[in-house]
């Protein structure tokens, strides 16, 4: 069966797309025919051919506004994935997390949705369609209190934002989904199980055991692929998802324990 997923021709915005789960989402959509800007604070060595790539760091007002405008030089956006965020935070619990952690983990997790959104949610609302895709965390539910609270907190403030935002835009046509992955298996994994395993005296497979232990197991024996996070994004994005809004998907190889 030829899956063809109406996409052909649209605009999208893809933050992050340089590495890891944001690079996958690039190429997915541009193998669907979908024509895309991204943004990192750097440039890649080498740009994905057909992608139109905007400097700027999108945890700061003035970057989002940077790439706003480009968005809107090139004509708006169709599609919206907010995938920038992650945690830099120091180990040691709660204490070692002062009011510059705090900032720097919202910063990068909330409001560089929040704010790139406000800026391009009024020319969707007026065409009256759009998607907007927030990449949440499995840690919104299962927080993993070391070092990444604070990341966990942003995390579920950008889920219940999302959802709000949702309720008032669906309305008006615009779509606003969450998906939420446990591990994945980026090259910044890849170098963290690699880190673990020589302290451990193991092999790679066993620096991935360590990090799938301290979630409590992944039933499905491994990490996700960039990849596989990509293409749920890209199916939620499309037409064949018209109606699907205001939900989290999560793609976690049954990591999460409950209902
Ligand atoms: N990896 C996981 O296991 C996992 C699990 C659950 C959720 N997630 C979520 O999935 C998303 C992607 O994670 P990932 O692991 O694929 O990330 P990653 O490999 O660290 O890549 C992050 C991307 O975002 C860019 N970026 C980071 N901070 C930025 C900023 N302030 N402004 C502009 N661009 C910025 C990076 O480029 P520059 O560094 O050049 O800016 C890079 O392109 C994040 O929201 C993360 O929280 C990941």
């Amino acid at each position: 069966m030829n899956f063809d997923l109406g996409l052909l021709g649209r605009q999208a915005l893809v933050t992050g797309g340089t590495k890891g789960v944001g690079a996958a989402v690039v190429a997915a959509f541009r193998d669907a025919g979908v024509r895309v800007i991204t943004t990192a604070r750097t440039a890649p060595e080498r740009l994905m051919e057909g992608v139109w790539f905007v400097a700027a760091d999108v945890s700061t007002s003035s970057g989002c506004a940077v790439v706003a405008n480009e968005v809107k030089v090139g004509g708006g956006v169709d599609i919206v994935v907010n995938v920038v965020g992650g945690s830099s935070s120091p180990a040691g619990g709660f204490a070692a997390l002062d009011d510059g952690e705090w900032a720097k983990a919202l910063n990068q997790n909330l409001m560089s949705a929040v704010r790139l959104d406000r800026a391009l949610l009024p020319a969707m609302l007026e065409r009256g369609s759009g998607v907007i895709v927030h990449v949440t965390s499995i840690q919104a539910r299962l927080p993993l209190p070391e070092s990444t609270t604070a990341y966990a907190a942003a995390k579920a403030a950008l889920s219940t934002y999302s959802k709000s935002l949702s309720k008032e835009v669906s309305p008006k046509g615009v779509r606003v989904i969450r998906v939420a992955p446990g591990w994945v298996e980026t090259d910044a994994a890849v170098d963290m199980a690699k880190r673990l395993a020589e302290q451990a005296g193991t092999d790679y497979e066993g620096g991935k055991r360590i990090i799938m232990k301290s979630l409590g197991g992944i039933p499905i024996g491994r990490p996700s692929r960039p990849e596989e996070i990509a293409n749920l994004i890209v199916f939620l994005a499309s037409p064949r998802a018209a109606t699907i809004t205001g939900s989290e998907h999560i793609i976690d190889g049954g990591t999460i324990p409950t209902v």
